[in-house]
């Protein structure tokens, strides 16, 4: 089974209750929610591997540690996960960015893949897949299983707010996938929506509805 990690900070907590507050704004919601992508990042690169570097200090040769050159790739589900992406990127500036576009068929309410584009080198990359929002667990488990189906073997899921549910959804499809969350919610209303959550993520982030 996947690790489940809830982050726990208070720089985390205050900022996912303005980003949660119906009345904080597009432009507001936006940087609220790279701030806590970033904040995030400090977990979710935890084990990243280290190399040793010998350097110079102005005062004395030195041997320091630097990441070991392991290769990032981050992955948002569109269009939500797009708003998790910048923060990412400000600590991971190396890492590529892939995009997975995924749609609920009318019908089965399954979701439907309609763009992929991954870094060629899928095999060799650790990879995030960014999505504000893990409700069901659909889109997370589609999302992952593309990767999947593409090479990739290093997968992480990093959503804001889930529902345990969702969460469940992901712990069974893909044992092998830690998911990192800011906060773990009540439940899913009957139209899937996480409850109290924040509304839907993608209308909020780009200002539609
Ligand atoms: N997607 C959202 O944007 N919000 C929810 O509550 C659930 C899914």
């Amino acid at each position: 089974m996947g690790e489940l990690y809830v982050m726990d900070h208070p720089l985390i907590k205050h900022k996912l209750t303005y980003i949660r507050d119906k009345r904080t704004g597009s432009k507001e919601f936006r940087e609220l929610v790279k701030e806590v992508a970033m904040l995030m990042g400090y977990e979710v690169t935890r084990n990243l591997e280290l190399r040793d570097k010998e350097i110079e200090t102005p005062v004395s040769k030195t041997t320091s540690q630097v990441i070991a050159g392991k290769k990032l790739g981050i992955v948002p589900i569109l269009r939500a996960g797009l708003g998790m992406v910048e923060g990412m990127l400000s600590l991971l500036p190396a890492a590529k960015v892939g995009h997975v576009g995924l749609y609920r068929d009318p019908e089965t309410l399954e979701p439907i893949e309609y763009y992929c584009k991954l870094p060629s080198d899928v095999e060799e990359r650790e990879f995030i897949v960014t999505d504000p929002m893990l409700a069901t667990g659909g889109s997370a488990n589609a999302a992952i299983t593309s990767l999947k189906n593409r090479g990739a073997t290093n997968i992480r899921l990093m959503c804001l707010i889930a529902a345990p549910e969702g969460v469940k959804a992901v712990q069974e499809a893909h044992p092998d996938v830690d998911i990192y969350l800011a906060g773990l919610d009540e439940k899913l209303n009957d139209h899937a929506y996480i409850v109290p959550g924040l509304g839907d993520a993608g209308d909020r982030l780009f200002g539609t509805k």
